[in-house]
């Protein structure tokens, strides 16, 4: 992974920001809104609503790791970067040249395509920009909404992991892991989303369209 990271990724309704701390009251909101969809997938739900200090303290988190070239949480906003519609992310625990990808959208956004589009355009990035080699997605057993992202996008299913720890701390649980490897990426659904990435200043890092299955990097 040696282009420098994208900060800013935008896509025909979305901007996928990394996570700063200016973001935490529209972080707080959509939380909020969205507890009980997350609960049964995320324990850290069960601590929701919470104050916007507590998503003050996160953020600034999630930025640290960002700039530290650990994982990547990106804000997932509208145009006008008015609401965040959920969060995308990119975990470096799936090992070397790979990544796992996590996702929830606000329950006043489902059911719109925003998890297809913005995992869409990170996978285009992860292949194409950081020159990813496997991307996984771990689904709790029975989550059939999140699989069938997964499906859609081409990932395949490997296996079910069994009773193993939640890295978010909660109870062990029954796991399916589905992945997407490089040589698949072409034919997969995300290598034609439009797609702009930016880097930390502003410059952009690469933007592809629909009709070109490679798109160029720039830097
Ligand atoms: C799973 C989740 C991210 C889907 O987000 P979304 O923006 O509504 O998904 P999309 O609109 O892009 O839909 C993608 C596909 O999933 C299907 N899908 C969405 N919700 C579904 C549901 N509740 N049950 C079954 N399929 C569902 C859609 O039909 C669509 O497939 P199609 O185009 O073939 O019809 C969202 O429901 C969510 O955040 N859930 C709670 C948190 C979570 O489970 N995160 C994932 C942890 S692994």
């Amino acid at each position: 992974m040696a282009q420098p990271p994208a900060y800013v990724v935008r896509t025909e309704r979305l901007v996928l920001r990394c996570h700063t701390p200016e973001l935490a009251p529209l972080r707080q909101a959509a939380v909020a809104a969205s507890r009980d969809a997350l609960l049964p997938w995320f324990s850290w739900a069960k601590d929701e609503p919470r104050p916007v200090s507590e998503h003050l303290k996160l953020t600034r988190s999630l930025r640290g790791k960002f700039d530290l070239d650990q994982d990547r949480i990106y804000a997932v906003l509208d145009l006008n970067e008015k609401e965040l519609l959920g969060e995308v992310a990119l975990l470096t625990r799936a090992g070397e040249g790979a990544r796992e990808m996590g996702y929830w959208v606000s329950s006043l956004h489902a059911g719109k395509g925003v998890a297809t589009e913005m995992a869409s355009a990170l996978i285009r990035v992860a292949f194409e920009v950081d020159g990813l080699k496997r991307m996984d997605i771990q689904v709790g057993v029975g989550n059939d909404a999140s699989a069938s992202v997964a499906r859609k996008l081409g990932f395949t299913l490997e296996g079910t992991l069994r009773q193993r720890p939640r890295p978010d701390g909660g109870p062990p649980e029954d796991t399916w892991l589905f992945s997407l490897l490089a040589s698949e990426y072409p034919a997969s659904p995300a290598a034609r989303v439009p797609v702009k990435a930016h880097d930390i200043v502003g410059e952009l890092l690469f933007e592809a369209d629909a009709h070109r299955t490679s798109g160029s990097v720039l830097v």
